[in-house]
């Protein structure tokens, strides 16, 4: 659980493999370049089941490597419902994935569940293509975009908007 004075965040794709870790190591280290690192909870989980206990997809963990972000030590969970009276923002990386939270999501969240890209306001994408079926281009796709997303959220977050 967070502590009172921290703002808590997490980041939700399919697998928990690709996508939503890479957010997760990213926005983690940006925060802490930030000097927020104590001040923001980071955490990612998946949808499904498929990948639970396995660490992040090898390809990804290079692909966040070659631009100074380590991955290597998560590991895949899947969304639970009581993330809903944990993260203050809940951010889905593609549509797909937000219609399934909106599907868990209790009706008296107070929080911010939306699309991760939301954050991103210089690409027209909504979606955080998935990089599973695709060479390392996709992968470095992803981080463009998730490096994106995460300077927009860190600025929201550390300028105090909800
Ligand atoms: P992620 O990518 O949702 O970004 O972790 C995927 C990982 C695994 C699969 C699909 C997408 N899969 O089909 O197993």
């Amino acid at each position: 659980m967070p502590a009172a004075n921290q703002t808590s965040v997490l980041f939700v794709c399919l697998g928990n493999i690709c996508r939503s870790p890479t957010a997760e190591g990213v926005f983690t280290e940006l925060a802490q370049r930030a000097g927020q690192a104590d001040a923001i909870l980071v955490d990612s989980c998946g949808t499904s089941n498929w990948h639970i206990g396995s660490t992040p997809d090898p390809r990804a963990i290079v692909a966040a490597a070659e631009r100074g972000y380590n991955i290597s030590y998560l590991r895949a969970r899947q969304v639970n419902v009581s993330d809903f009276d944990t993260f203050d923002y809940i951010l889905a990386m593609d549509e797909d994935n937000l219609a399934e939270l909106q599907s868990l999501c209790p009706g008296d969240y107070r929080g911010h569940l939306s699309l991760f890209l939301d954050f991103a306001p210089d690409t027209p994408l909504t979606d955080v293509p998935d990089p599973y079926y695709k060479g390392d281009q996709g992968f470095a796709e992803v981080l463009d975009l998730v490096e994106s997303a995460s300077a927009g959220l860190l600025q929201r977050i550390v300028g105090g908007h909800s």
